[in-house]
């Protein structure tokens, strides 16, 4: 994608997500968890690859979120699945901060 067509959508202002913890937003009907680990935040659907389950009520463990309905890991950096029962990545959007506000890249 070419930069004069990627779009960001703000979602939160800096600050409001606190060190290790998750915002769950919505861009065109799409739940999006977003997660800050230090000065860092990733976003990936809120929707675990597996059965649907709410990814971001899971626990968080390093750069891994275990989603709270059957136990499945996945990378919150890649979205990459990393043990059964799921078995396909969640989708992961790019994130950047224009200054106050955190922004979620969406096309
Ligand atoms: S819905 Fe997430 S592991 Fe089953």
């Amino acid at each position: 994608m070419s930069p004069a067509t990627e779009r960001f959508v703000g979602v939160a202002r800096v600050g409001e997500i606190a060190d290790g913890s998750v915002k769950v937003v919505r861009i065109e009907d799409q739940a999006i968890a977003v997660f800050r680990r230090g000065g860092e935040y990733f976003a990936l659907d809120d929707v675990c690859t597996h059965d649907g389950g709410p990814l971001a009520e899971g626990i968080v463990e390093g750069d891994e979120i275990e989603c709270p309905r059957h136990g499945a890991r996945f990378n919150i950096r890649t979205g990459q699945a990393l043990c059964l029962p799921a078995t396909g990545a969640v989708t992961t959007y790019a994130v950047r901060v224009e200054g106050d506000e955190i922004q979620v890249r969406w096309s």
